[in-house]
């Protein structure tokens, strides 16, 4: 069976985006593969979330995974941090990544400017973009671990020599990355290491699960987000406030930002004879949002319902989730040694006794 890696960072409870983009993927996967989900608490630091809601949020969406199927007894479910190995490739594979590449990665860039209190329209050149990092004050600095992000990630995934990694469309610069650092790494050394690992999708494309706010992309930072946890009240309103336009005035007119975003929505979460009722109604400017709306929020539930009924009761198990979490710690470090072990023959770490 070919192995499945996949990770979310703990840093708030799961989303739409999250749900979508990566987590009902893993659900899908789990009878076909050697399916490996964790959670990414090294990647929550770099943002310095409060150490308490770390640790909080790590049980937490562990919960998750399990309250919406994921099941124990056959995929390994583990915490990053769990698997020191990791940490220690981590800072071998580092020798072989370039600053400058990872300098030039989408993700850095926007993280780095958030850190610097600088604004994504301000259209500063690249050589400005690196002065400011390298300048700035003491007070707002973009730390080293935001631009060696990459290189744990690739490492997360190389470890365990996974061959899918199922994620959303945000993250596919960073699996393209991780498969130049495993090309690199097996042609520098002439070995033939690690697999270059793809994303995985059952629709042809990577998705981005869009926001409420008529935004591109539903994400934590951005308020614009249901959560699984939300209850049928909240997740009713946040979806009856969703932005809209004014409507077609014409037969077959242009479909407006806002509205792509619900049918988008609609599109994962609605049957395709939902969805064709209301393009249609679209289409013949028959629609009204306030229907597709209901309709909208209904098949959300259908889908969240479940899962948030299970959560709490899952959280409250302890002694459930110290074994899941020891189990699957056990069988991600036991892979991750002999990747690991590999690695260091490879380089020439080697005990003289
Ligand atoms: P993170 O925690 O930001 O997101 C977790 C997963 O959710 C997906 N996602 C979305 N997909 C579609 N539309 C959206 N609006 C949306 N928002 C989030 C993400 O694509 C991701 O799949 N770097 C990763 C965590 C990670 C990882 C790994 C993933 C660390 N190591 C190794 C895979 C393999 C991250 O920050 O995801």
């Amino acid at each position: 069976k070919e192995t499945v890696l996949s990770g979310i960072r703990p840093t708030g409870n799961l989303h739409l985006g999250n749900y979508f983009g990566a987590l009902s993927k893993f659900i899908r996967m789990q009878d076909d593969y050697n399916c490996m989900y964790f959670l990414a608490d090294l990647h929550a630091l770099t943002t310095h979330p409060d150490p308490k809601m770390l640790h909080e949020n790590v049980r937490g969406i562990m919960a998750e995974y399990l309250a919406a199927g994921l099941d124990p007894e056959k995929v390994t479910l583990f915490v990053q941090s769990d698997v020191p190995e990791i940490s220690e490739m981590y800072l071998l594979l580092n020798m072989h990544v370039g600053i400058g590449e990872l300098m030039r990665t989408t993700s850095f860039k926007d993280k780095a400017r958030k850190a610097l209190g600088l604004n994504r329209d301000d259209n500063e050149s690249d050589a400005d973009f690196e002065h400011q990092i390298i300048g700035s004050e003491t007070n707002k600095r973009v730390n080293a671990g935001l631009l060696t992000y990459p290189t744990l990630m690739a490492v997360d995934i190389l470890i365990q020599k996974a061959h899918k990694v199922p994620v959303g469309k945000d993250q596919e610069q960073h699996l393209e990355l991780t498969r130049r650092f495993a090309r690199r790494f097996n042609s520098f050394y002439g070995v033939d290491l690690f697999p270059e690992p793809v994303n995985f999708n059952f629709t042809g494309e990577a998705i981005k699960v869009p926001g409420l706010d008529g935004s591109g992309k539903m994400g934590k930072s951005e308020g614009n987000c249901i959560y699984l946890i939300d209850d049928e009240k909240t997740l009713r309103k946040k979806v009856m406030r969703a932005v809209t336009d004014e409507g077609p005035k014409v037969p077959n007119s242009p479909v407006s930002e806002p509205i792509k975003n619900l049918f988008m929505l609609m599109e994962l979460a609605s049957t395709p004879d939902t969805l064709q009722h209301f393009r249609d109604a679209y289409a013949d400017c028959s629609i009204r949002y306030g229907d597709l709306k209901k309709q909208l929020a209904e098949d959300l539930l259908k889908i969240t319902t479940p899962i948030r009924q299970r959560i709490e009761e899952i959280k409250a198990d302890e002694a459930f989730m110290g074994r899941v979490l020891r189990q699957g710690a056990e069988r991600a470090r036991e892979n991750a040694a002999k990747t690991l072990a590999e690695v260091r023959e490879i380089m020439g770490i080697r005990k003289f006794y």
